[in-house]
């Protein structure tokens, strides 16, 4: 199936989504297992996330810290706190640390330059990925340039029409996908990614993520399912599923084997065994929530995000057994894209 992706069209993808069998998914899967196997071997890279702040100007209509929600206890961690949690982090064995959170105008590039030149002379042995949004590409060469390593930025849908049922119009896609492209000719490792379920995707808003991601060629790749959040506009839309999760995740590896891939924590929040599944499906990362305890359920982009077990950094022991019990090994040296 490897070759046929490779030049496969909009509709192809469509409707290969479409007629989907559990015959079809399984044998993506196997292939999805042995192309990651000749890259990555049996490892899966642990990421401690730190999320830095739930502020956010941004009104995405899925999201559970979105500006509009009153019911969301906001809080941002100091430069001083978030040094605190990588030391906590090196401590427990993670060589990358996720700087994830809102669109909050207190990370302005002066501090983070300072927080950055200071992560960097601590752990010179870290990657450190930033997930702050969406910036100006002076402001991303500049935070580069102090020693960002990394960028997440979630396309949430290669579907223009799509993108704006999701977002509200103060939002572009049209920027989004500006910024991604600045990031990667900064010289970034970057990563795009979707939401598996969101209200209004069908086949054919998919069949666009994946052409757009062939075409990127992502370093990472975020996806997981849409989860509802009580007080979004979407509190009642269905969750996505983790069988269509674990389908695309295989086909996202097929499409561009040394993407790195995580089997995020929504999918492990819709099911127990949500981030194995994902491993098994293809996927290589686990992101384990490194934040400050009083802070963690704080951070609640959908409905029961977990934070806790394997899901939280000071579990790294349970999260080896779990890996070591379907025959992966959990490496925790930085973990970078292998071309
Ligand atoms: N369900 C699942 N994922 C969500 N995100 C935001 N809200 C939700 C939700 N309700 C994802 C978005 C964002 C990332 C940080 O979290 O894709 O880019």
């Amino acid at each position: 199936m490897r070759e046929a992706l490779q030049t496969m069209t909009e509709e192809g993808f469509a409707h290969l989504i479409e007629t989907r069998t559990s015959e079809l998914a399984k044998s993506l899967a196997e292939e999805a297992v042995q192309v990651r196997q000749e890259i990555y071997g049996k490892a899966v890279y642990v990421r401690g996330l730190i999320e830095v702040s739930n502020i956010c100007k941004n009104d995405c209509l899925y999201c559970g810290i979105r500006a509009s929600n009153k019911n969301c206890q906001r809080y941002r961690l100091t430069p001083e706190e978030i040094l605190e949690c990588a030391g906590e982090g090196y401590r427990l064995g993670f060589r990358t640390f996720v700087l994830q959170g809102g669109e909050d105008a207190y990370y302005t590039d002066e501090l983070l330059v300072s927080l950055l030149t200071k992560l960097k002379e601590k752990y010179p042995d870290c990657a450190i990925t930033l997930s702050l949004g969406e910036r100006s590409r002076e402001s991303y060469k500049t935070l580069k340039e102090a020693g960002a390593d990394r960028y997440l930025l979630r396309h949430e849908t290669a579907d223009k029409p799509h993108y704006e049922t999701l977002h509200p119009s103060s939002m572009s896609f049209d920027n989004r996908m500006e910024c991604l492209r600045n990031l990667q000719e900064l010289g970034y490792q970057v990563g795009c990614g979707f939401m598996v379920g969101s209200p209004g995707q069908t086949p054919q808003t998919l069949a666009k993520d994946l052409l757009f991601i062939r075409d990127f060629k992502p370093d990472m790749c975020g996806i997981g399912p849409f989860v509802p959040h009580a007080d979004t506009v979407f509190a009642r839309e269905p969750s996505g599923t983790v069988e269509l999760t674990c389908f695309l995740l295989s086909i996202i590896r097929l499409l561009h084997p040394p993407v790195l891939l995580p089997a995020t924590t929504a999918l492990g929040t819709i099911h127990p065994e949500g981030r194995e599944l994902g491993i098994l499906s293809g996927a290589n990362v686990v992101m384990p929530n490194l934040s400050p305890e009083n802070v963690r359920g704080k951070y609640e982009l959908y409905d029961n995000k977990l934070n806790t077990g394997a899901e939280a950094a000071q579990g790294l022991k349970s999260l080896r057994e779990r890996m070591a019990a379907i025959g992966y090994e959990v490496v925790t040296d930085r973990g970078d894209v292998k071309k």
